[in-house]
Protein backbone atom coordinates (compact mmCIF):
# COMPACT_ATOMS: atom_id res chain seq x y z
CA UNK A 1 0.00 0.00 0.00
CA UNK A 2 1.50 3.24 -0.75
CA UNK A 3 0.84 6.80 0.91
CA UNK A 4 -0.33 9.37 -1.78
CA UNK A 5 -1.12 12.98 -1.13
CA UNK A 6 -2.98 15.04 -4.05
CA UNK A 7 -2.73 18.68 -3.80
CA UNK A 8 -5.80 20.46 -5.45
CA UNK A 9 -9.35 18.75 -5.38
CA UNK A 10 -10.64 20.03 -8.76
CA UNK A 11 -12.21 18.10 -11.72
CA UNK A 12 -9.00 16.13 -12.37
CA UNK A 13 -7.50 15.66 -8.64
CA UNK A 14 -10.26 14.99 -6.87
CA UNK A 15 -11.18 12.22 -9.70
CA UNK A 16 -7.39 10.65 -9.03
CA UNK A 17 -7.51 10.90 -5.48
CA UNK A 18 -10.79 9.05 -5.48
CA UNK A 19 -9.37 6.78 -8.05
CA UNK A 20 -5.80 5.74 -6.48
CA UNK A 21 -7.83 5.37 -3.09
CA UNK A 22 -10.01 2.51 -5.29
CA UNK A 23 -6.87 0.57 -5.93
CA UNK A 24 -5.92 0.31 -2.08
CA UNK A 25 -3.65 3.26 -1.87
CA UNK A 26 -3.71 5.69 1.38
CA UNK A 27 -4.83 8.89 0.01
CA UNK A 28 -4.70 12.54 1.61
CA UNK A 29 -5.66 15.36 -0.60
CA UNK A 30 -5.31 19.11 0.03
CA UNK A 31 -7.42 22.09 -0.99
CA UNK A 32 -7.52 25.46 0.01
CA UNK A 33 -10.79 25.85 -0.86
CA UNK A 34 -12.93 24.85 2.11
CA UNK A 35 -16.02 23.42 0.70
CA UNK A 36 -13.56 20.83 -1.67
CA UNK A 37 -12.47 19.39 1.73
CA UNK A 38 -15.16 19.16 3.69
CA UNK A 39 -16.74 17.52 0.61
CA UNK A 40 -14.48 14.70 0.65
CA UNK A 41 -14.72 14.41 4.34
CA UNK A 42 -17.94 14.07 4.17
CA UNK A 43 -17.94 11.51 1.76
CA UNK A 44 -19.21 13.57 -1.48
CA UNK A 45 -17.43 14.29 -5.05
CA UNK A 46 -16.49 18.31 -4.62
CA UNK A 47 -17.11 18.48 -8.25
CA UNK A 48 -18.91 16.98 -10.98
CA UNK A 49 -17.58 14.09 -12.72
CA UNK A 50 -18.59 10.75 -14.21
CA UNK A 51 -18.88 8.08 -11.50
CA UNK A 52 -16.70 9.98 -8.70
CA UNK A 53 -19.76 10.74 -6.22
CA UNK A 54 -20.13 6.74 -6.01
CA UNK A 55 -15.75 6.03 -6.41
CA UNK A 56 -15.67 8.43 -2.60
CA UNK A 57 -18.10 6.86 -1.16
CA UNK A 58 -17.06 3.74 -1.49
CA UNK A 59 -13.59 4.62 -0.42
CA UNK A 60 -13.80 6.64 2.50
CA UNK A 61 -11.49 4.67 4.60
CA UNK A 62 -8.46 5.20 2.42
CA UNK A 63 -9.42 8.47 1.27
CA UNK A 64 -9.81 12.16 3.41
CA UNK A 65 -8.83 15.48 3.10
CA UNK A 66 -7.01 18.09 4.61
CA UNK A 67 -6.00 22.48 4.23
CA UNK A 68 -2.81 21.89 5.59
CA UNK A 69 0.06 21.14 3.11
CA UNK A 70 2.05 20.29 5.79
CA UNK A 71 -0.03 17.15 7.42
CA UNK A 72 -0.30 15.84 3.95
CA UNK A 73 3.53 16.06 3.16
CA UNK A 74 3.82 14.26 6.59
CA UNK A 75 1.27 11.45 5.97
CA UNK A 76 2.48 10.79 2.49
CA UNK A 77 5.61 9.64 0.48
CA UNK A 78 4.70 11.08 -2.86
CA UNK A 79 2.48 14.37 -3.38
CA UNK A 80 1.05 14.48 -7.04
CA UNK A 81 0.23 18.90 -7.71
CA UNK A 82 -2.74 19.50 -10.05
CA UNK A 83 -3.67 23.27 -9.08
CA UNK A 84 -4.59 25.31 -11.87
CA UNK A 85 -2.61 26.77 -14.46
CA UNK A 86 -4.70 29.84 -16.43
CA UNK A 87 -3.55 30.91 -19.82
CA UNK A 88 -1.85 34.50 -19.64
CA UNK A 89 -2.29 36.80 -21.87
CA UNK A 90 1.15 35.71 -23.30
CA UNK A 91 -0.72 32.23 -24.26
CA UNK A 92 1.51 30.85 -21.77
CA UNK A 93 0.24 29.63 -18.64
CA UNK A 94 0.35 31.01 -15.48
CA UNK A 95 2.85 29.41 -12.20
CA UNK A 96 0.64 31.48 -9.77
CA UNK A 97 -1.40 28.77 -8.27
CA UNK A 98 1.48 26.18 -8.49
CA UNK A 99 4.27 28.58 -6.95
CA UNK A 100 2.03 28.97 -4.07
CA UNK A 101 1.53 25.05 -3.69
CA UNK A 102 5.32 24.47 -3.85
CA UNK A 103 6.23 27.08 -1.13
CA UNK A 104 3.76 25.40 1.51
CA UNK A 105 5.16 21.60 0.07
CA UNK A 106 8.78 23.52 0.36
CA UNK A 107 8.24 24.81 3.96
CA UNK A 108 6.55 21.09 4.61
CA UNK A 109 9.42 19.17 3.73
CA UNK A 110 11.46 21.17 5.82
CA UNK A 111 10.29 19.32 8.69
CA UNK A 112 10.60 15.56 6.85
CA UNK A 113 13.53 13.26 7.27
CA UNK A 114 12.42 10.56 5.08
CA UNK A 115 12.91 11.21 1.03
CA UNK A 116 9.61 12.55 -0.67
CA UNK A 117 8.94 13.02 -4.10
CA UNK A 118 7.04 16.09 -5.43
CA UNK A 119 5.20 15.22 -8.71
CA UNK A 120 3.71 18.13 -10.76
CA UNK A 121 0.64 17.08 -12.60
CA UNK A 122 -0.61 21.32 -13.80
CA UNK A 123 0.04 21.22 -17.75
CA UNK A 124 3.23 23.89 -18.03
CA UNK A 125 5.64 24.96 -20.33
CA UNK A 126 9.23 23.26 -20.94
CA UNK A 127 11.64 24.81 -18.75
CA UNK A 128 8.66 25.95 -16.11
CA UNK A 129 8.92 22.49 -13.40
CA UNK A 130 13.15 23.16 -13.29
CA UNK A 131 13.38 26.64 -13.81
CA UNK A 132 10.09 28.14 -12.48
CA UNK A 133 9.32 25.82 -9.61
CA UNK A 134 11.96 23.15 -8.20
CA UNK A 135 13.92 26.28 -7.07
CA UNK A 136 10.56 27.10 -4.68
CA UNK A 137 10.77 24.25 -3.33
CA UNK A 138 14.78 24.17 -2.59
CA UNK A 139 14.57 27.68 -1.01
CA UNK A 140 11.60 26.76 1.70
CA UNK A 141 12.97 23.83 2.46
CA UNK A 142 16.63 24.20 2.58
CA UNK A 143 17.21 20.92 0.81
CA UNK A 144 18.47 20.53 -2.71
CA UNK A 145 16.30 18.83 -5.32
CA UNK A 146 17.36 15.39 -6.03
CA UNK A 147 18.80 15.09 -2.93
CA UNK A 148 16.82 15.87 -0.41
CA UNK A 149 13.27 15.24 -2.21
CA UNK A 150 12.79 14.00 -5.62
CA UNK A 151 10.96 15.56 -8.38
CA UNK A 152 9.05 14.41 -11.51
CA UNK A 153 6.27 16.56 -14.11
CA UNK A 154 3.72 13.53 -15.13
CA UNK A 155 0.71 15.14 -16.93
CA UNK A 156 -2.26 12.88 -17.35
CA UNK A 157 -4.21 12.25 -20.45
CA UNK A 158 -7.74 12.59 -19.58
CA UNK A 159 -10.78 14.07 -20.89
CA UNK A 160 -13.69 15.84 -18.86
CA UNK A 161 -16.30 13.22 -18.33
CA UNK A 162 -14.45 10.09 -18.61
CA UNK A 163 -11.24 11.28 -16.05
CA UNK A 164 -11.65 8.35 -14.16
CA UNK A 165 -11.88 5.99 -16.94
CA UNK A 166 -9.04 7.50 -18.52
CA UNK A 167 -6.51 7.73 -15.38
CA UNK A 168 -6.73 4.58 -14.87
CA UNK A 169 -6.27 2.89 -18.01
CA UNK A 170 -3.86 5.31 -19.65
CA UNK A 171 -2.67 4.42 -23.45
CA UNK A 172 1.16 5.33 -21.92
CA UNK A 173 1.73 7.15 -18.89
CA UNK A 174 4.50 10.12 -19.34
CA UNK A 175 7.11 10.47 -16.50
CA UNK A 176 9.21 13.77 -16.98
CA UNK A 177 12.14 12.99 -13.94
CA UNK A 178 14.88 15.27 -12.29
CA UNK A 179 16.89 12.26 -11.66
CA UNK A 180 16.40 8.54 -11.80
CA UNK A 181 15.62 7.70 -7.90
CA UNK A 182 12.59 10.43 -8.86
CA UNK A 183 11.11 8.53 -11.83
CA UNK A 184 11.52 4.95 -10.33
CA UNK A 185 9.62 5.97 -7.58
CA UNK A 186 6.79 7.37 -9.59
CA UNK A 187 6.95 4.70 -11.98
CA UNK A 188 7.09 1.90 -9.39
CA UNK A 189 3.69 3.64 -7.60
CA UNK A 190 1.85 4.16 -11.04
CA UNK A 191 2.80 0.33 -11.23
CA UNK A 192 0.81 -0.33 -8.50
CA UNK A 193 -1.81 2.05 -9.31
CA UNK A 194 -2.90 0.95 -13.51
CA UNK A 195 -3.62 -2.93 -12.64
CA UNK A 196 -2.38 -3.99 -16.12
CA UNK A 197 0.72 -3.32 -18.35
CA UNK A 198 1.18 -0.16 -20.06
CA UNK A 199 4.17 1.49 -21.76
CA UNK A 200 5.99 4.04 -19.37
CA UNK A 201 8.14 6.87 -21.18
CA UNK A 202 10.43 8.11 -18.76
CA UNK A 203 12.65 11.49 -19.89
CA UNK A 204 14.30 15.16 -18.97
CA UNK A 205 11.20 17.02 -17.70
CA UNK A 206 11.43 19.75 -20.25
CA UNK A 207 10.77 16.75 -23.05
CA UNK A 208 7.60 15.54 -20.70
CA UNK A 209 6.17 18.75 -20.70
CA UNK A 210 6.34 19.40 -24.68
CA UNK A 211 4.93 15.97 -25.01
CA UNK A 212 1.87 16.91 -22.83
CA UNK A 213 0.87 20.09 -24.82
CA UNK A 214 2.28 18.76 -28.13
CA UNK A 215 -0.74 15.67 -27.87
CA UNK A 216 -3.36 17.80 -27.55
CA UNK A 217 -1.93 20.07 -30.43
CA UNK A 218 -1.34 17.37 -32.67
CA UNK A 219 -5.05 16.57 -32.57
CA UNK A 220 -6.01 19.60 -32.81
CA UNK A 221 -3.89 19.85 -36.30
CA UNK A 222 -6.23 16.95 -36.86
CA UNK A 223 -9.51 17.93 -36.01
CA UNK A 224 -9.37 20.80 -38.44
CA UNK A 225 -7.83 18.82 -41.16
CA UNK A 226 -11.07 16.99 -40.85
CA UNK A 227 -13.22 19.99 -41.02
CA UNK A 228 -11.18 21.23 -44.36
CA UNK A 229 -12.03 17.78 -45.86
CA UNK A 230 -15.96 18.86 -44.41
CA UNK A 231 -15.60 21.82 -46.48
CA UNK A 232 -13.92 20.10 -49.64
CA UNK A 233 -16.78 17.85 -49.42
CA UNK A 234 -19.60 20.10 -48.88
CA UNK A 235 -18.50 21.84 -52.23
CA UNK A 236 -17.84 18.65 -54.45
CA UNK A 237 -20.88 16.87 -56.06
CA UNK A 238 -21.02 13.25 -54.66
CA UNK A 239 -18.52 14.75 -51.43
CA UNK A 240 -18.57 12.35 -49.02
CA UNK A 241 -16.28 13.61 -45.81
CA UNK A 242 -17.31 10.06 -43.50
CA UNK A 243 -16.41 8.11 -46.44
CA UNK A 244 -13.30 10.17 -47.06
CA UNK A 245 -12.34 9.68 -43.34
CA UNK A 246 -13.03 6.30 -42.75
CA UNK A 247 -10.85 5.41 -45.65
CA UNK A 248 -7.68 7.56 -44.85
CA UNK A 249 -8.22 6.35 -41.00
CA UNK A 250 -7.37 3.08 -41.88
CA UNK A 251 -3.90 3.76 -42.70
CA UNK A 252 -1.69 3.18 -39.51
CA UNK A 253 0.08 6.47 -39.90
CA UNK A 254 -2.75 8.63 -39.79
CA UNK A 255 -5.64 6.52 -37.65
CA UNK A 256 -9.27 7.07 -37.45
CA UNK A 257 -9.54 9.16 -34.02
CA UNK A 258 -10.73 12.49 -33.99
CA UNK A 259 -10.92 12.47 -37.42
CA UNK A 260 -14.70 13.32 -38.30
CA UNK A 261 -15.63 16.20 -39.53
CA UNK A 262 -17.44 18.77 -37.54
CA UNK A 263 -18.15 22.06 -35.92
CA UNK A 264 -14.67 22.39 -34.43
CA UNK A 265 -12.98 21.88 -31.37
CA UNK A 266 -13.62 23.50 -27.97
CA UNK A 267 -13.06 23.31 -24.33
CA UNK A 268 -10.84 24.21 -21.51
CA UNK A 269 -7.35 22.09 -22.74
CA UNK A 270 -7.55 21.48 -26.75
CA UNK A 271 -7.69 25.93 -27.51
CA UNK A 272 -5.06 26.63 -24.86
CA UNK A 273 -2.36 23.96 -25.73
CA UNK A 274 -2.22 24.57 -29.58
CA UNK A 275 -1.80 28.59 -27.94
CA UNK A 276 0.89 27.63 -25.78
CA UNK A 277 2.77 25.25 -28.52
CA UNK A 278 2.98 28.91 -30.56
CA UNK A 279 4.22 30.82 -27.45
CA UNK A 280 6.99 28.32 -26.93
CA UNK A 281 7.60 27.74 -30.69
CA UNK A 282 7.93 31.46 -31.33
CA UNK A 283 10.10 31.87 -27.63
CA UNK A 284 12.50 29.44 -28.78
CA UNK A 285 12.70 31.25 -32.18
CA UNK A 286 10.84 28.73 -33.83
CA UNK A 287 7.76 28.97 -36.47
CA UNK A 288 4.72 28.64 -34.77
CA UNK A 289 2.43 29.25 -38.49
CA UNK A 290 1.06 25.30 -37.86
CA UNK A 291 -0.27 26.02 -34.53
CA UNK A 292 -1.75 29.73 -35.83
CA UNK A 293 -3.37 28.42 -38.41
CA UNK A 294 -4.95 25.44 -36.89
CA UNK A 295 -6.32 28.45 -34.14
CA UNK A 296 -7.49 30.41 -36.86
CA UNK A 297 -9.41 28.42 -38.96
CA UNK A 298 -11.33 26.52 -35.76
CA UNK A 299 -12.11 29.85 -34.64
CA UNK A 300 -13.57 31.26 -37.91
CA UNK A 301 -15.86 28.45 -38.48
CA UNK A 302 -18.81 30.09 -36.88
CA UNK A 303 -18.16 33.21 -39.28
CA UNK A 304 -17.42 31.59 -42.44
CA UNK A 305 -21.12 28.87 -41.51
CA UNK A 306 -22.85 32.44 -41.19
CA UNK A 307 -21.62 34.15 -44.16
CA UNK A 308 -22.28 30.96 -46.11
CA UNK A 309 -26.17 30.95 -44.63
CA UNK A 310 -26.46 34.69 -45.89
CA UNK A 311 -29.36 33.83 -47.84
CA UNK A 312 -31.64 32.42 -45.24
CA UNK A 313 -30.41 33.94 -42.02
CA UNK A 314 -32.14 37.72 -41.49
CA UNK A 315 -33.83 39.55 -38.61
CA UNK A 316 -37.44 37.41 -38.79
CA UNK A 317 -35.53 34.06 -38.88
CA UNK A 318 -35.74 31.61 -35.83
CA UNK A 319 -32.54 29.73 -35.66
CA UNK A 320 -32.30 26.81 -33.19
CA UNK A 321 -28.84 25.63 -32.09
CA UNK A 322 -29.34 22.06 -30.93
CA UNK A 323 -26.03 21.29 -28.19
CA UNK A 324 -24.52 23.85 -26.42
CA UNK A 325 -21.30 22.89 -24.54
CA UNK A 326 -18.20 21.95 -26.35
CA UNK A 327 -18.88 18.54 -26.25
CA UNK A 328 -21.86 15.88 -25.72
CA UNK A 329 -22.63 14.80 -22.53
CA UNK A 330 -20.89 17.92 -20.43
CA UNK A 331 -21.70 21.40 -18.88
CA UNK A 332 -18.35 22.80 -20.23
CA UNK A 333 -19.22 25.78 -22.38
CA UNK A 334 -15.48 27.34 -22.13
CA UNK A 335 -14.20 27.39 -25.50
CA UNK A 336 -17.68 26.44 -27.38
CA UNK A 337 -18.07 26.19 -30.90
CA UNK A 338 -21.85 26.19 -30.49
CA UNK A 339 -20.95 29.17 -28.47
CA UNK A 340 -19.61 30.73 -31.06
CA UNK A 341 -22.00 29.89 -33.49
CA UNK A 342 -25.43 30.80 -31.61
CA UNK A 343 -23.19 34.76 -31.16
CA UNK A 344 -22.30 34.79 -34.42
CA UNK A 345 -26.09 33.96 -35.63
CA UNK A 346 -27.19 36.78 -32.78
CA UNK A 347 -24.83 39.01 -34.40
CA UNK A 348 -26.14 38.25 -37.95
CA UNK A 349 -29.61 39.60 -36.40
CA UNK A 350 -31.28 35.98 -36.02
CA UNK A 351 -33.69 35.10 -33.20
CA UNK A 352 -31.79 32.32 -31.46
CA UNK A 353 -32.85 29.76 -29.25
CA UNK A 354 -30.52 26.79 -27.64
CA UNK A 355 -31.07 23.80 -26.30
CA UNK A 356 -28.33 21.34 -24.10
CA UNK A 357 -29.33 18.32 -21.81
CA UNK A 358 -26.74 19.96 -19.29
CA UNK A 359 -25.38 23.41 -20.66
CA UNK A 360 -28.59 25.22 -20.36
CA UNK A 361 -27.47 27.28 -17.71
CA UNK A 362 -24.04 28.02 -18.27
CA UNK A 363 -24.93 28.87 -22.03
CA UNK A 364 -27.90 31.11 -20.34
CA UNK A 365 -25.15 33.11 -18.54
CA UNK A 366 -22.39 32.89 -21.29
CA UNK A 367 -24.96 34.40 -24.20
CA UNK A 368 -26.40 37.16 -21.58
CA UNK A 369 -30.08 36.43 -22.14
CA UNK A 370 -29.70 37.48 -25.95
CA UNK A 371 -30.67 34.12 -26.81
CA UNK A 372 -33.80 31.99 -25.45
CA UNK A 373 -33.06 28.50 -23.51
CA UNK A 374 -35.23 26.20 -23.79
CA UNK A 375 -35.58 23.11 -21.85
CA UNK A 376 -36.33 20.78 -24.47
CA UNK A 377 -35.16 19.60 -27.46
CA UNK A 378 -38.97 19.81 -29.24
CA UNK A 379 -39.98 23.23 -28.11
CA UNK A 380 -36.79 24.38 -30.31
CA UNK A 381 -38.16 22.13 -33.18
CA UNK A 382 -41.20 23.75 -32.82
CA UNK A 383 -40.10 27.50 -33.67
CA UNK A 384 -37.50 26.90 -35.77
CA UNK A 385 -36.83 28.13 -38.96
CA UNK A 386 -32.87 26.74 -39.33
CA UNK A 387 -31.72 24.10 -36.70
CA UNK A 388 -28.53 23.62 -36.32
CA UNK A 389 -27.28 20.30 -34.57
CA UNK A 390 -24.18 21.67 -33.05
CA UNK A 391 -22.83 18.73 -31.03
CA UNK A 392 -23.50 14.80 -31.81
CA UNK A 393 -25.30 14.46 -28.27
CA UNK A 394 -27.02 10.89 -28.33
CA UNK A 395 -30.42 12.75 -27.36
CA UNK A 396 -30.38 14.91 -31.09
CA UNK A 397 -29.79 11.23 -32.83
CA UNK A 398 -33.20 10.01 -31.55
CA UNK A 399 -34.80 12.42 -33.30
CA UNK A 400 -37.53 11.57 -35.78
CA UNK A 401 -38.81 13.22 -38.95
CA UNK A 402 -41.98 13.56 -37.01
CA UNK A 403 -40.39 15.75 -34.36
CA UNK A 404 -39.85 18.35 -37.10
CA UNK A 405 -41.82 21.39 -38.25
CA UNK A 406 -45.19 20.63 -39.76
CA UNK A 407 -46.02 21.03 -43.24
CA UNK A 408 -46.25 24.41 -44.68
CA UNK A 409 -43.21 25.83 -42.81
CA UNK A 410 -40.13 25.30 -44.74
CA UNK A 411 -37.21 24.41 -42.04
CA UNK A 412 -33.15 23.97 -43.08
CA UNK A 413 -31.80 21.41 -40.82
CA UNK A 414 -27.79 21.73 -40.70
CA UNK A 415 -26.90 18.73 -39.42
CA UNK A 416 -22.71 18.91 -38.25
CA UNK A 417 -22.34 15.61 -37.22
CA UNK A 418 -24.55 13.77 -39.79
CA UNK A 419 -26.19 12.30 -37.10
CA UNK A 420 -30.42 12.67 -37.91
CA UNK A 421 -32.00 10.41 -40.10
CA UNK A 422 -31.52 10.16 -43.84
CA UNK A 423 -34.94 10.63 -45.02
CA UNK A 424 -34.93 13.95 -43.96
CA UNK A 425 -34.23 15.12 -47.10
CA UNK A 426 -36.97 13.74 -48.63
CA UNK A 427 -39.23 15.27 -47.03
CA UNK A 428 -40.87 18.17 -49.45
CA UNK A 429 -40.65 21.10 -46.22
CA UNK A 430 -37.24 19.87 -45.29
CA UNK A 431 -34.08 20.95 -46.62
CA UNK A 432 -31.52 18.53 -44.99
CA UNK A 433 -27.90 19.56 -45.20
CA UNK A 434 -25.78 16.83 -43.81
CA UNK A 435 -22.45 19.01 -43.52
CA UNK A 436 -19.74 17.64 -45.21
CA UNK A 437 -22.08 16.24 -48.16
CA UNK A 438 -21.91 17.65 -51.00
CA UNK A 439 -25.69 18.56 -51.89
CA UNK A 440 -27.10 19.40 -55.04
CA UNK A 441 -25.71 23.32 -54.39
CA UNK A 442 -22.29 21.70 -54.78
CA UNK A 443 -20.43 23.22 -57.63
CA UNK A 444 -19.96 20.95 -60.38
CA UNK A 445 -18.73 23.91 -62.58
CA UNK A 446 -15.22 24.29 -60.90
CA UNK A 447 -14.84 20.78 -61.38
CA UNK A 448 -16.11 21.18 -65.10
CA UNK A 449 -13.81 23.97 -65.67
CA UNK A 450 -10.75 22.72 -63.95
CA UNK A 451 -10.50 19.46 -65.78
CA UNK A 452 -13.27 19.85 -69.06
CA UNK A 453 -10.77 21.23 -71.08
CA UNK A 454 -8.66 18.13 -70.95
CA UNK A 455 -11.66 15.70 -72.28
CA UNK A 456 -12.17 18.75 -75.18
CA UNK A 457 -8.89 18.11 -76.17
CA UNK A 458 -8.01 14.71 -75.99
CA UNK A 459 -11.66 12.70 -75.87
CA UNK A 460 -11.62 13.13 -79.65
N1 LIG B 1 -9.56 19.22 -16.41
C1 LIG B 1 -8.94 18.63 -17.43
O1 LIG B 1 -9.55 18.09 -18.35
C2 LIG B 1 -7.44 18.59 -17.45
C3 LIG B 1 -6.81 17.69 -18.31
C4 LIG B 1 -5.43 17.65 -18.34
C5 LIG B 1 -4.72 18.52 -17.57
N2 LIG B 1 -5.36 19.40 -16.74
C6 LIG B 1 -4.55 20.32 -15.94
O2 LIG B 1 -4.69 20.01 -14.57
C7 LIG B 1 -4.59 21.22 -13.81
C8 LIG B 1 -5.80 21.32 -12.91
O3 LIG B 1 -6.95 21.31 -13.71
P1 LIG B 1 -8.41 21.08 -13.11
O4 LIG B 1 -9.32 21.10 -14.27
O5 LIG B 1 -8.42 19.91 -12.19
O6 LIG B 1 -8.55 22.45 -12.25
P2 LIG B 1 -9.71 22.85 -11.23
O7 LIG B 1 -9.79 24.32 -11.28
O8 LIG B 1 -10.92 22.02 -11.46
O9 LIG B 1 -9.12 22.40 -9.80
C9 LIG B 1 -8.00 22.96 -9.20
C10 LIG B 1 -8.13 22.83 -7.68
O10 LIG B 1 -6.91 23.28 -7.12
C11 LIG B 1 -7.21 24.00 -5.91
N3 LIG B 1 -6.03 24.79 -5.57
C12 LIG B 1 -5.55 25.91 -6.13
N4 LIG B 1 -4.40 26.29 -5.53
C13 LIG B 1 -4.15 25.38 -4.55
C14 LIG B 1 -3.12 25.21 -3.60
N5 LIG B 1 -2.08 26.04 -3.53
N6 LIG B 1 -3.19 24.18 -2.75
C15 LIG B 1 -4.22 23.32 -2.80
N7 LIG B 1 -5.23 23.41 -3.68
C16 LIG B 1 -5.19 24.43 -4.56
C17 LIG B 1 -8.44 24.77 -6.28
O11 LIG B 1 -9.15 25.21 -5.14
C18 LIG B 1 -9.23 23.71 -7.09
O12 LIG B 1 -10.06 22.93 -6.25
C19 LIG B 1 -4.46 22.37 -14.83
O13 LIG B 1 -3.10 22.65 -15.05
C20 LIG B 1 -5.03 21.75 -16.07
O14 LIG B 1 -4.50 22.34 -17.24
C21 LIG B 1 -6.71 19.44 -16.65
Amino acid sequence: MRRISIIGLGKLGASMAAAIASRGHQVIGVDVNRRAVDAVNNGRAPVQETGLQPLIEANRTRLRATMSHVEAIAESELTFVIVPTPSDDRGAFSLQYAAYAFREIGRALRAKTERHTVVLTSTVLPGATRRGLVPILEHHSGKIAGDGFGVCYSPEFIALGTVIRDFLNPDFLLIGEFDATSGEHLEACYREIIDHPVEVRRMSLENAELAKIAVNAYVTSKITFANTLAEICAKMPGGDVDTVSAAIGLDTRIGRKYLTGGLGFGGPCFPRDNIALSFVARALGVSADLCVSTDALNRSMAARIVSRLRGIISRDVTVAVLGLAYKPLSHVIEESPAIALAKAFLDAGARVLGYDPLAGTAADLELGGRALILDSVRDCLREADVVVVATPDPEFRTLTISDFASPGRQVTVIDFWRILPCELSAVSHIVYVPYGRGGDDADGGVLQRLWGETALHYGS
